[in-house]
């Protein structure tokens, strides 16, 4: 289904110009998730749509790590499940290892599910608190008929828990009796027990004190190695996926806004709300710090139900101009800025100009509050977003694009 909402995809010759299609281990092209919002008691009337995933296109290499990183709502979970398929998308296509998993039904599907596994943010609420851990390992084994034998299974078992850093003797224990780190760890070899090629790791950290998190990080980026894995991580934390991403995507309101290596995203960010995101991470060299650009985003994440025309940023935007930042959504696109490699691409209008310094930023004002969708009678879902730029001015902060 394609609804009237106004989206943009950059198609095929958006594919990151390296990557052989045979190095693909997934290739999402125009992804979409439309969430229907229902009302009324007796008929279930469709009244409008969260645009949750409003045309992606991603590719990940396999044994690579791509990140995903973006505000609370932007889309990352659903992007996740919808490569997955455990949320179908509304529209595009995803291959993974060369094929539409949407496609297969029956035993099919079931076999290829094993090759993707996902590792949730919470262990405790995605571990049963009933079994016991060999029960949860054991599980999902013998639903791919990789535990027929007791003795090799009894083998398995000892060594995900080994390659996950815990004792044999884990395997009688229950979640409760474990930590927060720990049970984690078992989200982890549960997924590794069906030998998989992706895992989507969404928001693997964030649940966990600080102190673990750096081990479970680790872990995963040893076990990559050790069982050639392919990771698409999602996370809120900029260190965290700098850490373990070799490409990183920057997602806002449904949408990829920038897309590069780590280094080169964080050594030069070119889309204006990747360049405040980073703005907010705190720098340890007091003198960097002092002279670090600081952008602070005016008024919350527009409702996704509401996305604003044309560029999804432009509500909140420091550079936007009066032509086509309004009417014209941006695609994901090779920036000619000198130094910037073909890897590096930005759905900004205006990228160039603003790393040349041509255009200023200026201020901005919100007037009103997000209000997130309310709906009307007449099913009118689509709209401006209701955050509004009060006044801009174009004299006022003059700090340049070259602050990083
Ligand atoms: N099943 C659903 N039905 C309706 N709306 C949904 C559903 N799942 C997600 N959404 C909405 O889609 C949007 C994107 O949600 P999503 O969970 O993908 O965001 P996210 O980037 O992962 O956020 P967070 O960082 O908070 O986890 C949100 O507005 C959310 O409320
Ligand atoms: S297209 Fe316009 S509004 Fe969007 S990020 Fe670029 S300058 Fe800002
Ligand atoms: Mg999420």
């Amino acid at each position: 289904m394609t609804t009237a909402a106004e989206t943009a995809s950059p198609g095929p010759e958006g594919v990151t110009p390296e990557a052989d299609d045979r190095d693909l281990l997934v290739d999402a092209r125009g992804v979409k998730v439309h969430f229907p919002i229902k009302r009324g008691v007796i008929f279930d009337k469709t009244v409008g749509y969260v645009y949750a995933v409003d045309g992606v296109d991603l590719q990940i290499r396999r044994g690579e790590t791509y990140g995903l990183v973006g505000e609370s709502g932007c889309g990352k979970s659903t992007l996740g499940k919808a490569i997955l398929n455990l949320e179908p998308p509304t529209d595009g296509t995803v291959l993974v290892d060369g094929t539409d998993i949407s496609s297969l039904r029956g035993t099919e599907l079931r076999k290829r599910r094993k090759d993707f596994q996902m590792v949730f943010q919470d262990p405790m609420s995605s571990l049963d608190p009933r079994q016991s851990v060999e029960s949860l390992l054991v599980e999902g084994m013998k639903a791919h008929g990789l535990a027929t034998d007791d003795a090799a299974t009894a083998k398995r078992l000892r060594e995900l828990l080994a390659a996950v850093g815990l004792p044999a003797a884990a395997l009688k224990k229950y979640p409760h009796e474990f930590s927060g780190g720990q049970r984690q760890r078992i989200g982890i070899a549960r997924a590794l027990a069906v030998e998989p090629k992706l895992i989507v790791a969404d928001e693997p950290v964030s649940a966990l004190d600080v102190s673990v998190q750096a081990q479970v990080i680790n872990l995963l980026e040893q076990l990559q190695d050790e069982f050639d894995l392919t990771y698409l991580v999602v996370a809120h934390d900029l260190a965290v996926v700098r850490h373990i991403s070799d490409r990183i995507g920057v997602m806002y309101l449904g949408g990829l806004v920038e897309e590069a290596t780590a280094d080169d995203l964080y050594a030069t960010p070119l889309h204006p709300y990747t360049r405040a995101l980073l703005s907010a991470v705190p720098v340890p060299d007091p003198a960097a710090e002092d002279a670090r650009e600081q952008i602070l985003l005016v008024g919350d994440l527009p409702s996704p139900s509401r996305p604003p025309a044309g560029c999804r940023f432009h509500t909140r935007c420091p550079w936007r101009q009066e032509t086509r930042c309004d009417d014209e959504r941006p695609q994901l696109r090779v920036v000619e800025v000198d130094g910037v490699p073909a890897s590096h691409r930005v759905a900004c209008h205006f990228a160039e100009e603003i790393a040349r310094g041509e255009i200023q930023r200026h201020e901005v004002t919100a007037t009103a509050t997000v209000q997130d969708w309310r709906g009307s009678d007449d099913g009118d879902a689509i709209g401006p977003a209701s955050v509004a730029e009060a006044q801009i001015h174009p004299t006022g902060n003059q700090a340049g694009p070259a602050g990083f």
